[in-house]
């Protein structure tokens, strides 16, 4: 993103969960801050340091499988955190599994950067969040102690379950060196369709349909307006449908359908499209169907590759947002009215507002693309966004984490009683305060927590 900058003066590659433990105990004895890095890929500045003297832990070394077992029929995977994604993916490809979570940084990001951040991405609608499929984690504590959860029971209700305070705390409560998920089974077969979409108003009902329609089958439901989908297509993104077929459409839905016939999911996909132009006043447009994996991928492509357009298009304020899905729309144009009451609405300044994300799971991704960060458009966006979602009862960060970024927001979604018990907690873990220091909490009033 170019947004986020720092300087440490050590990077520590380590190779063992030892090695790890012994860095954080000297680290924690001479109360210098640490900056827990997977793949680099977060888009709210948690794995960058902030000039606070903190070193870099990466933790790209810890690379290995440590334990697959395809013949029990409880499809564990046991990885190092540093396995990237798609490794990953790769690696269970012949065993005829995938893992259950999926998103257009899986070439880089990395499995304990995914359990730190709790990332949803597309596999969300189908297999659920990472509280529900990771089974285990290893830890190493702000003290170097070596947490032990490992475990790959389906079933532990043996008192409280510590690693879900791990996932989704990018970094602020220990090390996370080891991860143990549940990984599905590969579906036997797998379409998807982009479907262009009169207005806006389309969405909920097509979303209902599709729900009662391809009942199990369907597996994501994606949503991408017209300037998520110019983007993408501009920018050399995967390829959807023809101009003349993108026509008037005011935005794009992708279906995915994965199940176990492939003929009776594919008529399912198409029985579906064939109803929905028949109708007297049809949801959609048109809708491409993908006639083999080249075209599969092509359709995931644009969608999944809006992220890369939009940095190649400019400088982008994310905004990662819980919303009620009849909301989408209106959030993205009040962000442009906003935007052209403060004259900042052009070539010049902001460039484009888009908006795309995981409809199925209520996630919006408002990006708004400047040709330079300013201060200026900040302050137009800030808290004017955060605002909205509060107005909503919403999240301001549905997936990518607060980082740096939204720390100082927390109050938007988090009530002061809820924030008071993450900070007790963050104690607790971490009484000097050397985890990612300035990640996630806000800074308290006269805290001790500068490392
Ligand atoms: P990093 O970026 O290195 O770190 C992220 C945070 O986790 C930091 O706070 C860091 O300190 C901490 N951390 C990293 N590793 C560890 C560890 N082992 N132990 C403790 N803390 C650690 N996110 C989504 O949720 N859904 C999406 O669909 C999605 N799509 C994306 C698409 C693109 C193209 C890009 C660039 C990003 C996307 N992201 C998405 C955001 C990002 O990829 C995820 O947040 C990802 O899980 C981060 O993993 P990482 O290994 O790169 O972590
Ligand atoms: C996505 O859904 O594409 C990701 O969360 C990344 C982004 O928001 O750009
Ligand atoms: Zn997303």
């Amino acid at each position: 993103m170019g947004k986020y900058h720092g300087t440490s003066s050590t990077v520590l590659r380590p190779r063992t969960t030892k090695e790890v433990s012994e860095i954080v105990k000297y680290c924690n004895e001479k109360r210098i801050g640490i900056v827990p890095q997977g793949g680099n890929t977060g888009l709210v500045g948690g794995s960058v340091p902030t000039g606070r003297g903190e070193l870099v832990v990466s933790l790209g070394s810890m690379n290995k499988v440590r334990h697959f077992d395809p013949v029990s029929g409880m499809c564990t995977l046991v990885a190092d955190a540093g396995c990237v994604l798609q490794s990953l993916t790769d690696y269970l490809a012949p065993h005829n599994h995938i893992m259950p979570v999926e998103f257009g940084a899986k070439g880089s990001c990395m499995i304990g950067g995914n359990c730190a951040t709790n990332a949803g991405g597309v596999r969300l609608l189908r297999y659920g969040s990472l509280h529900g499929t990771v089974l285990g984690l290893e830890v190493v504590l702000p003290d170097g102690t070596i947490l032990d959860q490992l475990t790959t029971l389906r079933k532990d209700n043996t008192g409280y379950d510590l690693k879900q305070l791990f996932i989704g705390s990018e970094g602020t409560l220990g090390i996370i060196t080891g991860v143990s998920i549940l990984t599905p089974p590969a579906p036997q077969a797998s379409s998807n369709a982009l479907l262009a979409l009169p207005s806006f108003d389309s969405v909920l009902p097509l979303f209902k349909r599709a729900k009662r329609e391809l009942s199990e089958i369907l597996s994501a439901f994606e949503f991408i307006d017209r300037g998520a989908y110019d983007l993408s297509v501009r920018h050399g993104q995967g390829r959807g449908m023809s101009p003349e077929e993108a026509g008037g459409a005011e935005c794009f839905v992708l279906i995915e359908t994965s199940g176990g016939r492939r003929e009776h999911d594919e008529e399912k996909l198409s029985d579906l499209l064939e109803h929905l132009l028949s109708e007297d006043k049809p949801l959609i447009n048109t809708g491409v169907l993908s006639q083999d994996a080249t075209q599969f991928s092509n359709i995931w492509s644009l969608r999944e590759g809006i992220t890369e357009a939009v940095s190649k298009e400019g400088k982008a304020y994310k905004y990662d947002i819980s919303i009620p899905l009849s909301a989408f729309k209106e959030v993205v144009d009040a962000t442009k009215d906003r935007l052209r009451e403060k004259g900042l609405l052009g070539p010049h300044a902001v460039k484009e507002v888009v908006g795309y994300g995981h409809i199925g799971d209520g996630n919006l991704h408002l990006n708004v693309v400047a040709a330079a960060y300013t201060s200026e458009i900040e302050a137009a966006l800030e808290p004017f966004v955060y605002e909205l979602v509060g107005k909503y009862k919403g999240s301001i960060s549905a997936e990518h984490g607060l980082g740096v970024m939204k720390a100082h927001a927390l109050h938007y979604s988090k009530n002061g009683i809820s924030i008071e018990w993450m900070r007790r907690i963050k104690d607790l873990f971490d009484p000097n305060g050397i985890m990612n220091p300035g990640k996630v909490l806000p800074p308290a009033s006269g805290a001790s927590h500068e490392p």
